[in-house]
């Protein structure tokens, strides 16, 4: 006995206290949570998970365990639960075989758990768990060249606080244990995020959870033999644990535990820098998709119509040419390719002309000499202000000259004449009918009844002044999400911005079926589309405010949220990809193993729960990739 307590070891580590916030993120942590397949550890203090029996033995110190115990207090037990709140910080007796990430009175009591706080965990075999597992492992001991694990433990206590449990207490932790097996070998990986307390009052703490015995960090067999302690296991210093390491990556521990001796990674060699885990996919937590904004890219024909009365001195043509010349020279000026644009010149007095039209259009410079020569047009003895002429003769130019292109009238105009604004109105209804957008510039931003009348003409949230700040940034982005478009079968998502009274519109075109299809054929039905993705409460809104009742007519709809090859849910994106629920919706029910696809419920008025299901007829809801700047769209599809 004497000899073999030489085992007792006490393992050292590196620390990187001048990077004292290095931690793990919580989004470099093992995926956990009920999402991703975890139980809850129910409420408690000093409690304990019923016995888990294990798929695959683990192997620890040599004993081979085929169940465990998750505690609440930050510990992992093979033959008992436990209860013991205050680390025993010396060789615990029989019955105490234990790996402790963290043993210290965590009391989660008064909180039910949530995604934001709480104990949960998982035995996990998915590939995706079982090859980070891997690459923490072969990272840690690269001698091992090559081991693939079959098995892997996920805990999590997320954001929990010490005895006695106040969930208005900021002071919190949030630590990760992974326990992994290829069935012969096993290790254990411990990551830590935040660490801000490492004792219980009832462990002598004080009231900040510092003090008294600090947080037990180790393994120990339970035999009264064989433990291994992390060096500042039971020291005050162990709440700086995030910032250490015994792999050079702070907060990340690696250890193998099956045999006898706890085997720490070899610390002075070089190891490969790894290329950090890519940022989470940003479509997780996106209200939609983005229309593009490449100005370069756009393909547009834009019709210029221009106020050559005498309320435009020929001065006030030469700055207008100056300014529009100036937000018209991002684009690609060209009769050929996909992403070019074309432009034309009307000016209309009491008569309209047109000075350039769009099979005119070679380059940029051609059109800005066109431009600059507005100035000779100015009519210093005509009055009138035929904005009704004007306005058609941009709608006949668009029809006779009609290319692929989305289309787009720019009206300016410094005067307001009652009988050259008769049935403008109308005729502004008819031109955004067929699909062409009406941007205006009112000239004389003082002119009240002027600037009224153009936003009664323009489309919604497109009338503009002259004098208004950055108008040379503003007109080319909203002519590429005027570029932004979806075919006239579905409904483009768009969301009205009050504060402003213009539309956010996004590059997912909307569309539904009524008629009852699994899912597992729903999916291919969306073609060229994938079921939709809700991903935020606007674009639920709005698939329920727009979609449901014009397409789907049901209060139960099945959309794009499935179990992938992985086991985690998923949403659909465009182009056969596939990204992770974010942090948008929640389960109104909790999918049980069996469930692979997912729908939607309206149960009552405008309330709407999240529902898993097997594959399931249902109505259906579908998006398609929108048309815009960089994406040339096949229109002739839904
Ligand atoms: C490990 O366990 C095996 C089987 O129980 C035993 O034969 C072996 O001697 C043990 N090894 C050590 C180092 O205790
Ligand atoms: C160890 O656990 C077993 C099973 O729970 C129990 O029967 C036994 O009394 C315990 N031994 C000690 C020393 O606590
Ligand atoms: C941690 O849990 C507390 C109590 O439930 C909660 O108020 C807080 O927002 C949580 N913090 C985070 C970062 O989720
Ligand atoms: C691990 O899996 C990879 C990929 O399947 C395989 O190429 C490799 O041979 C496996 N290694 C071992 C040790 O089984
Ligand atoms: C590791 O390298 C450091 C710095 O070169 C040295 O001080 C330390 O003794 C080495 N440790 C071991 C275990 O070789
Ligand atoms: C307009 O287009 C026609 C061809 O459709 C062309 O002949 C004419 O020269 C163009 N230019 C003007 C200023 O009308
Ligand atoms: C726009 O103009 C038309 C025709 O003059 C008029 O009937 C309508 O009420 C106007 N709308 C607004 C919002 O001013
Ligand atoms: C809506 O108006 C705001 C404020 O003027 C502007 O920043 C934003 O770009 C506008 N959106 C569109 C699509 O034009
Ligand atoms: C799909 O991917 C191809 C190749 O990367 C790309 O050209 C195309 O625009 C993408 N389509 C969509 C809908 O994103
Ligand atoms: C234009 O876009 C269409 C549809 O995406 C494509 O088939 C065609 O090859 C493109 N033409 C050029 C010149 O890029």
């Amino acid at each position: 006995m004497q000899g073999k307590n030489l085992f007792v070891a006490v393992i050292g580590i590196l620390s990187f206290i001048s990077q004292s916030n290095a931690i793990v993120s919580v989004e470099n942590f093992f995926p956990f949570g009920i999402t991703n397949g975890d139980s809850y550890l129910a409420s408690g203090d000093d409690t304990s998970s019923p016995q888990q029996m294990l798929s695959t033995p683990f192997n620890f110190f040599n004993y081979s365990h085929t169940s465990l115990w998750v505690n609440v207090n930050g510990a992992i037990s093979f033959v008992n639960p436990i209860s013991t709140y205050t680390p025993k910080c010396a060789p615990v007796p029989r019955n105490f075989s234990m790996i402790s990430p963290f043993w210290a009175d965590v009391d989660t009591q008064a909180e039910t758990p949530t995604p934001s706080n709480g104990i949960s965990f998982r035995e996990s075999t998915t590939s995706r768990d079982l090859l980070q597992a891997k690459n923490e492992v072969l990272y840690a001991f690269p001698d091992l060249h090559d081991i693939n694990f079959t098995w892997s433990y996920i805990i999590t206590w997320n954001n929990v606080t010490f005895y006695r449990d106040d969930p208005s207490r900021r002071i919190r932790n949030t630590f990760q244990a992974i326990l992994t097996t290829n069935g012969q070998h096993s290790f254990a990986i411990f990551y830590y995020n935040v660490i801000q307390w490492t004792t219980g009052t009832a462990s002598n703490g004080n009231a900040n959870g510092l003090g008294g015995t600090p947080a037990q960090v180790g393994f120990d067999a339970g035999d009264g033999v064989n433990r291994a302690m992390l060096s500042v296991s039971c020291t005050n210093n162990v709440v700086n644990i995030g910032s250490m390491s015994n792999v050079g990556k702070p907060g990340v521990f690696v250890f193998q535990i099956d045999s006898v001796e706890i085997i720490t990674p070899p610390p002075n060699i070089t190891r490969p820098t790894q290329t950090p885990k890519p940022p989470s996919d940003p479509r997780s937590n996106a209200v939609g998709t983005e229309c593009s904004s490449d100005v370069s890219k756009a393909w547009l024909d834009v019709v210029f119509v221009v106020d050559t009365s005498n309320a435009m001195s020929s001065r006030d043509l030469l700055e207008l040419s100056g300014e529009i010349a100036t937000f018209m020279k991002p684009f690609t000026f060209g009769q050929n390719g996909n992403h070019t644009t074309r432009a034309a010149i009307i000016t209309y007095a009491t008569n309209v002309n047109t000075k350039y039209n769009l099979t005119d259009v070679t380059t940029f410079s051609a059109f800005q000499s066109a431009i600059f020569k507005l100035h000779n047009y100015a009519n210093p003895d005509d009055n009138g202000g035929n904005v009704q002429g004007g306005l058609q003769a941009a709608l006949t130019l668009l029809e006779t000259q009609k290319s692929f292109r989305k289309r787009a009238i720019i009206l300016i105009a410094a005067a307001y004449d009652d009988v050259g604004f008769q049935g403008a109105y109308q005729t502004s209804k008819t031109i955004q009918d067929d699909g062409i957008s009406i941007l205006t510039i009112s000239f004389a931003a003082s002119d009240g009844i002027l600037t009224q009348q153009l936003q009664n003409i323009s489309s919604p949230g497109y009338a503009y002044t002259s004098d208004q700040d950055g108008l040379y940034i503003s007109l080319p982005f909203a002519l590429t999400q005027i570029n932004c478009f979806c075919p006239p079968s579905s409904i483009q998502f768009k969301l009205y911005n009050s504060l402003w009274g213009n539309y956010t519109t996004y590059a997912d075109c909307l569309y539904g079926f009524n008629g009852d299809t699994l899912p597992s054929i729903a999916t291919l039905s969306c073609d060229p589309g994938v079921l939709i993705s809700a991903t935020t409460a606007q674009k639920l809104d709005f698939i329920s405010d727009y979609l449901v009742p014009h397409d789907i007519k049901s209060k139960k709809y099945t959309i794009g949220l499935h179990r992938s090859d992985d086991g985690t849910w998923k949403w659909w994106g465009y182009n056969n990809t596939e990204y992770a629920l974010g942090s948008y919706p929640s389960w109104g029910q909790n999918p049980s193993p069996d469930d692979s696809y997912s729908y939607e419920w309206q149960y009552s008025g405008f309330n709407i729960k999240l529902m898993p299901s097997g594959d399931v007829p249902l109505p259906y809801a579908c998006q398609s990739r929108a048309c815009d700047a960089g994406y040339i769209c096949d229109l002739t599809q839904p």
